[in-house]
C-alpha cells in the first residue's frame, strides 16, 4: 500500500492544450512546469499527463512512434525531467500515460514488422499468416506490407496491436503468452517503464489496460501479465503506482494496479450522474443515482478495502462536465466527487467550469471529443493566456464566448467554482474520514429520489454527506445526531425527529455524534 495515495488528488493535463510557452500555438512541458504552483494551490498533489511521446498525433499521442523520446513539440526529455523535478520539489507526483496496447503505424517496430524477411520485430504485433485471413473479432491493417498477413488493430485503423500473446490459441498464428515474441514485447514494455521511472516519473495511467492479451475471455491472461509487471515494479521501483483504464477493479487490482477508473462506458452508470438527458446533478431533479449507487457498492465490495476506485470529473474522452451540468450544480457535483472515497481526478479546466466547445472540426483524432480538449483559459489576456501566438495559430480553437470562464478571475472571486473546489479539497484533507481510504456507507439512495446521503468514516470520526442537486426542498429519514457542520454549499439541512429536510441545490457535510 503506497502511503502517498492516501491523500492524493490528481489533476489531468492534456499537454497540447495546457500552456504554451514558446508561442507555437501548442502547449509544452515548460508550460506545465510554469503552472505547477497553480495546481498545487488548488490542492492537487499529483498530475497525470496524457501521452507526450514522439507521435504523428493521429490519436492525440495515443499512437506512439517512439516511447523513449518526448514529442519534440512539447520539448525535450530534459524538459520533461524538469517537470518531474519541479513537481517533486512541491511534494507532487507525476504520472505519464503508458500506451502498452498499440503503437502508431509510423513506429520503427511496425515498419520492421511489415517486412517480408523475418527480423527482431516480426512477432512484435498480432499478425495473421495470410492476407486472406483477418483476425477474428478485431479490425486489421492489410495490403500495405510486403509481409503476407493482416495486422490486428486496437482502436483506430492506424494503431496496430502489440503482441502479448493469446490466452486461448485456436489458429496457427495465435501465439501463446510465453512464446518468444510476446515475451519480448513485455520486456520492452518494462524497459519503457524503467526508462521513465529512472528519470523521475512516479507511475503511469495505463491505456486500455484490460485488453493486452487476446482471446482472454475472463482476463486471466491479462491479469497474469500485469502481475508480472507488478513483480518487476516491486523489485525495482516499489514506490511506483499505476491507475488503469479498465473499469473492472476486481480484475485490475488483482493484476497489481493500485487504482482503477470508473469509466463513462461499460456498466458503471457513471453517466447517469453527469452525462445523460436527465443527469442526477441537475436542478431539474429528474435524475436517478440509484443504479449508479448499486453498481458502485458492488464494485467497491469486489475491489476490497485497499482498492482505490477513481471517479473523474471528466477526461479527454468525454464531454466536459459543464456541457450538461449548469450553475451551482457544478459545485454540488464537485462536493460529491471530492467527498467520495478513492482517488479524485480533476480534468484540467473543470475546476473553472470550462465549456465543451461546440461545432469544432476534429483535431488529432478527437472527433466528438475535440470540444472537451480546447486550450486552457488562464486569464483575460490574448488567447485567454494560453499562448501568445496569433489566434489562427492555436492548434485547436478556444471557447470564443464573451463570458468564457478563466482561472485568474475565478481565483479572485470568493464565490467561484475554482474556490469551491479548493475549499472542498482542503476540507477533504483536514478530515481522515473523507480521505481516499476512508470508509463509506450509503445512508439514503432511493430510486428516482433526492437527496443522496452517505457516511464517511475513519477511526476517529464519522461524517454525514447530504447532497441535493434538485431545485426543491426534499426530505429523508435520518436518526443521526448532527455535530459540527464542516462544509456547506447552497443551503443547509434541518433535523427533526427521525427526519431531515434539505434545502434546494445544497451539499453539506456534518460530523455525527
Ligand atoms: C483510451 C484513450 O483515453 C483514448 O483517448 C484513446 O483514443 C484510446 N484509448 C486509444 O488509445
Ligand atoms: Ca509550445
Amino acid at each position: 500500500m503506497l502511503k502517498w495515495l492516501d491523500d492524493a488528488v490528481f489533476y489531468e493535463i492534456y499537454p497540447q492544450s495546457f500552456n504554451d510557452t514558446n508561442a507555437d500555438g501548442i502547449g509544452d512541458f515548460n508550460g506545465i512546469t510554469e503552472k505547477l504552483d497553480y495546481i498545487r494551490e488548488l490542492g492537487c498533489n499529483a498530475i497525470w499527463i496524457n501521452p507526450c511521446f514522439a507521435s504523428p498525433f493521429g490519436d492525440a499521442g495515443y499512437d506512439v512512434s517512439d516511447y523513449y523520446t518526448a514529442a519534440p513539440r512539447y520539448g525535450t526529455n530534459e524538459d520533461l525531467r524538469r517537470v518531474f523535478d519541479e513537481a517533486h520539489k512541491r511534494n507532487m507526483h507525476v504520472f505519464l500515460d503508458l500506451v502498452p496496447g498499440h503503437t502508431s503505424v509510423e513506429c520503427e517496430w511496425f515498419k520492421k514488422s511489415m517486412k517480408a524477411e523475418k527480423n527482431e520485430y516480426t512477432d512484435r504485433y498480432v499478425w495473421t499468416d495470410t492476407i486472406w485471413e483477418e483476425p477474428q473479432g478485431m479490425s486489421s491493417i492489410k495490403g500495405i506490407s510486403d509481409r503476407d498477413g493482416c495486422c490486428a488493430v486496437n482502436f483506430f485503423s492506424h494503431q496496430p496491436a502489440l503482441n502479448y500473446g493469446f490466452y486461448k490459441c485456436t489458429r496457427p498464428w495465435h501465439q501463446p503468452m510465453d512464446a518468444e515474441g510476446p515475451k519480448a514485447t513485455l520486456e520492452e514494455l518494462k524497459n519503457i517503464m524503467r526508462f521513465w521511472l529512472k528519470m523521475g516519473c512516479d507511475g503511469f495511467r495505463v491505456d486500455m489496460a484490460g485488453s493486452l492479451i487476446k482471446h482472454d475471455e475472463n482476463s486471466e491472461g491479462t491479469i497474469k501479465l500485469w502481475q508480472n509487471v507488478r513483480e518487476f515494479l516491486d523489485k525495482e521501483f516499489p514506490e511506483a503506482a499505476m491507475v488503469s483504464e479498465w473499469g473492472e477493479p476486481d480484475k485490475s487490482l488483482r493484476g497489481g494496479f493500485h487504482m482503477d477508473f470508473l469509466l463513462h462506458f461499460g456498466p458503471s452508470h457513471y453517466n447517469d450522474l453527469f452525462r445523460c438527458e436527465e443527469p442526477f446533478f441537475s436542478d431539474r431533479g429528474k435524475g436517478d443515482a440509484f443504479e449508479f449507487v448499486e453498481k458502485y457498492k458492488e464494485t467497491r465490495a469486489k475491489a476490497g478495502k485497499d482498492g482505490l476506485i477513481c471517479i473523474p470529473s471528466g477526461n479527454h474522452d468525454m464531454d466536459r462536465l459543464a456541457r450538461s451540468i449548469k450553475g451551482d450544480n457544478l459545485k454540488i457535483s464537485f462536493a460529491f466527487l471530492l467527498s467520495m472515497p478513492g482517488v479524485p481526478f480533476i480534468y484540467y479546466g473543470d475546476e473553472i467550469g470550462m465549456r465543451y466547445v461546440e461545432g469544432l472540426t476534429s483535431v488529432e483524432g478527437g472527433y466528438g471529443r475535440t470540444g472537451s480538449r480546447s486550450p486552457m483559459q488562464w486569464d483575460n489576456s490574448v488567447n485567454a493566456g494560453f499562448s501568445t501566438a496569433p489566434k489562427e495559430k492555436l492548434y485547436i480553437k478556444q471557447d470564443e464566448s464573451g463570458d468564457r470562464p478563466n482561472a485568474a478571475a475565478q481565483m479572485s472571486d470568493e464565490n467561484s467554482l475554482y474556490n469551491e473546489v479548493k475549499r472542498l479539497i482542503k476540507t477533504r484533507k483536514e478530515h481522515s474520514a473523507l480521505l481516499n481510504r476512508g470508509g463509506l456507507e450509503f445512508v439514503y439512495a432511493e430510486k428516482n429520489t433526492y437527496p443522496i446521503a452517505y457516511l464517511r468514516t475513519s477511526e476517529d470520526e464519522k461524517i454525514l454527506v447530504v447532497i441535493n442537486p434538485a431545485d426543491r426542498e426534499v426530505k429523508m429519514p435520518c436518526s443521526y445526531t448532527l455535530g459540527e457542520k464542516i462544509y456547506s454549499c447552497g443551503g443547509d439541512i434541518s433535523a427533526s425527529v427521525g427526519e431531515i429536510t434539505v434545502s434546494p441545490c445544497t451539499a453539506v457535510f456534518y460530523t455525527i455524534k
